[in-house]
Order: structure tokens, then sequence, then C-alpha cells
């Protein structure tokens, strides 16, 4: 598919206004407290929304992420039906490696799979022979996907990520989906040598997947660790700080950095102040993260999503203390502590960017602080 006459943005940007740098979000993200906190979710685009779902039928989903107008319509979507104050870029994080031309599909219903697991030296050997430039010669569909996005959002900015080096790690390592990530974490101590080589590679490949889309006009960028919770905090520091550092090094626009079941990782995962923002999961309070990380990082999070699925005033009780709690961070955006699940109800996600959009913190105690 390619791209026809560009279609009126969702939120036109009017004459002399700043455009997406200016948005709530990148604001929040730089550490700007405002009278609420910007909304999106993870995994907001997807299987959730039935219009997701129509468009999917018969297609496989690494094709349809490199497929520009399609994956620009698919970002869209949430946008408009939710009214969230961000896109993320629809892809994935195996996508760059896809690009690299690994041989990765993404099973339904289970997740990347990889023809030949990376266990071997041999094996890292041949993986980091391909010169990571590849990538960026190859995310032309990439740069396509997000030009279309960001002209059809106006002023909404467009986030866009990739994944950390060990959850790519994790898969590739592993094959597959994983639950403890044995194998990847075994690698890092039974051959050091291998690990910084393969994660160095990941890392170059992550950090090109983001370029291509800041290039592309996205106005902000997630490193997604979901699994950086399986480590130690002395392993984190001694194998994949440093590589995460690297994918997210030299970027202009604002970086957050996420991770799942890190409530002993969130000062590290600061990556000494690379990251403006660091995700929390629903486990820890947003005030004790706020605590951990600091006066100058944002926290974002934190909604359990198995409450997206509670009767409405539990939801939203839940969501009220989570800004209430939030507030103690330098600025707070209000996300899910991880991806929304496949089966949530989308009228659930529309309430919440309603409720929070009514609020007025200033206003509900008073006056400014
Ligand atoms: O957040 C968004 O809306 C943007 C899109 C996005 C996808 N994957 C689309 C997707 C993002 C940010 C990702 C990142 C991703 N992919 C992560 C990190 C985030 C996280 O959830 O922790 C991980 C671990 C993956 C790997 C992956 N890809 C998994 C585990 C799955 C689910 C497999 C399944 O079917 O349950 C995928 C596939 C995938 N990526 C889907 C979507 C919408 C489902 C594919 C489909 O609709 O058929």
């Amino acid at each position: 598919m390619t791209s026809s006459a560009p279609a009126t943005p969702l939120t036109p940007t009017a004459a002399g206004a700043a455009g997406p740098a200016a948005s709530a979000l990148v604001r929040a993200l730089r550490g700007e407290r405002d009278v609420r906190p910007p909304v999106w979710f993870m995994r907001q685009a997807g299987r959730s929304l039935p219009e997701y779902r129509e468009l999917r039928v018969g297609t496989r989903m690494l094709d349809v992420c490199l497929d520009p107008a399609l994956a620009s319509e698919i970002t869209l979507q949430p946008v408009r039906r939710h009214g969230v104050d961000a896109a993320i870029f629809f892809s994935d994080i195996v996508v760059p490696l896809r690009l690299a031309g690994v041989d990765v599909v993404i099973e339904p219903g289970r997740g990347p799979v990889f023809a030949n697991p990376v266990r071997s030296v041999a094996d890292v050997d041949r993986l980091t022979a391909i010169d990571p430039e590849v990538v960026a010669e190859a995310a032309a569909p990439i740069r396509e996907a997000v030009r279309l996005t960001t002209a059809a959002l106006g002023d909404t900015p467009l986030i866009g990520f990739a994944g950390a080096p060990f959850t790519l790690a994790a898969y590739l390592v592993e094959g597959g989906p994983s639950k403890e990530h044995l194998r990847a974490r075994a690698m890092m101590h039974a051959d050091p040598d291998s690990w910084h080589r393969l994660a160095g590679w990941l890392a170059q490949v992550s950090h090109a997947f983001l370029t291509a889309q800041t290039d592309a006009g996205a106005s902000a960028v997630q490193l997604f660790d979901s699994w950086a919770g399986s480590l130690s905090v002395a392993d984190y520091r001694a194998f994949i700080a440093p590589h995460s550092r690297v994918a997210l090094d030299g970027f202009t626009v604002p970086r957050i950095h996420f991770g799942v079941g890190t409530a002993h990782l969130l000062a590290d995962m600061r990556l000494d102040g690379m990251a403006d923002t660091v995700g929390v999961d629903w486990r820890t309070p947003l005030d004790e993260a706020a605590a951990i990380l600091g006066a100058d990082t944002t926290v974002q999070g934190n909604i359990d999503p198995a409450l997206l699925a509670a009767p409405w005033p539990v939801l939203e009780a839940h969501v009220r203390g989570i800004v209430q709690r939030g507030r103690a961070a330098r600025a707070h955006v209000l996300n899910l502590g991880h991806g929304v699940p496949p089966e949530t109800d989308p009228t659930v996600l529309t309430r919440i960017v309603e409720l929070v959009h009514g609020l007025d913190l200033d206003a509900a105690v008073g006056g400014a602080e």
C-alpha cells in the first residue's frame, strides 16, 4: 500500500503553535508538571480494538509492521477512539531483527519465535557479523510509516520504541518466549564475552530502529526492557545497563525506560539521567518509585492491567489514587503498569482518558503548590 493524499490531522497544528514538541506528553517527560497528567496506554493499538482485528484478518503481524499505510493506520486507531495524549508507533521489538535478515515470526498467542536460536559462540559470530547499518538501510518502510503517522497526528506526539538488549536476547537465546529467561541469564555468566558481543550488537540494532523513528518525526522514544525484572541488581549493572545506554545514546527527544517487576532496579534504570522518565509497573506505588528515582526523573505508570476488568467505581478509585501518588514525582505520565490485555473492553480505556482529562489537581487541592 502506498500513501494517498495526506489525511486531515487529528489535532491540527494551529498557526504559530509549537506542534508536538509543546504537547502535554513531551512537557511531562521533560519534567513540567501540569494540572493533570497526560495519558496513553502501552499496547493501546492491537487486539482490544475491533477495528484492529478487522484490519488484521488474513495478515501476518510482521508483514503488517512493514506496510507503511497499515502500520500508520493501526497507530492512529486508538488516538481517534480514545483521545489519548500520545500515539505509540505500531511495530514490534523484533522488527529490527527482521530488517537485519534474522528468521523470526510472531506466532499468534505466543510471541516471537526464531528459527535459529543464538546460543553458541558460532551463533553469536554469525549474527554479529551482520552490519547493524543494514537495519538503517532496510528501515525505509518504518520511516515512511512514521512520516505518514506524524502528518496525520498534527499536535499529538508519536512515541517511537525499541526493545532493550536484554529483552531481545531473552527471546533470541531461548528461541522464543520463556518465563525465567534462563538461557540468556546463563550465557552472561558462562560466556561473558559472547554475551557482551551479542548485547552490544542488539544495542546497535535497537539504536538504528529508534533513529529511523526519530529521524522521521517521533517526539519521544521508549526502550522496553520488559523482562529486566528477572535480573539481580549486580547482573543488571554488569551485563545490561552499559548496553541499554548504547541503545538510548544521543537522542535529543525525551527518553522513557520501561520494565516489569523492576522495583529493585528503578534507580539503575535512570541510566545516570540518560532516561528522562522511568516506567513503573503496578507493584510499586508511584510515590515510593518517585522517592527512589529522585527529583530529576518523571514517572510513568502504573494502572494494574487486571483492574481494567473491575467494575468502574473500583477502577476509577484506583486511577485517582495513582494520579494522587504520581504528584510525588516531578511529573507523571499516566499509563498502565504493562500492556493492555487483548480481552479488554476498549470503552473502559476511553473512560479513563475522559476521567483524567476532566481532572484539575490544582483545583482539587484548592490552589497551586
Ligand atoms: O504499544 C503499542 O500499542 C505498540 C505496539 C507494540 C507491539 N509490540 C505490537 C504487538 C509494542 C510497543 C510491542 C513491543 C513488544 N513486543 C514487547 C515489549 C512490550 C511488552 O509487552 O512487554 C514485547 C515483549 C514484544 C514481543 C511480542 N510481540 C509478544 C510477547 C507478542 C504477543 C504475542 C501474542 O499474540 O500474544 C507480540 C505480538 C504483538 N506485538 C501483537 C501486537 C499488537 C499481537 C499480534 C496480533 O495482534 O496478532
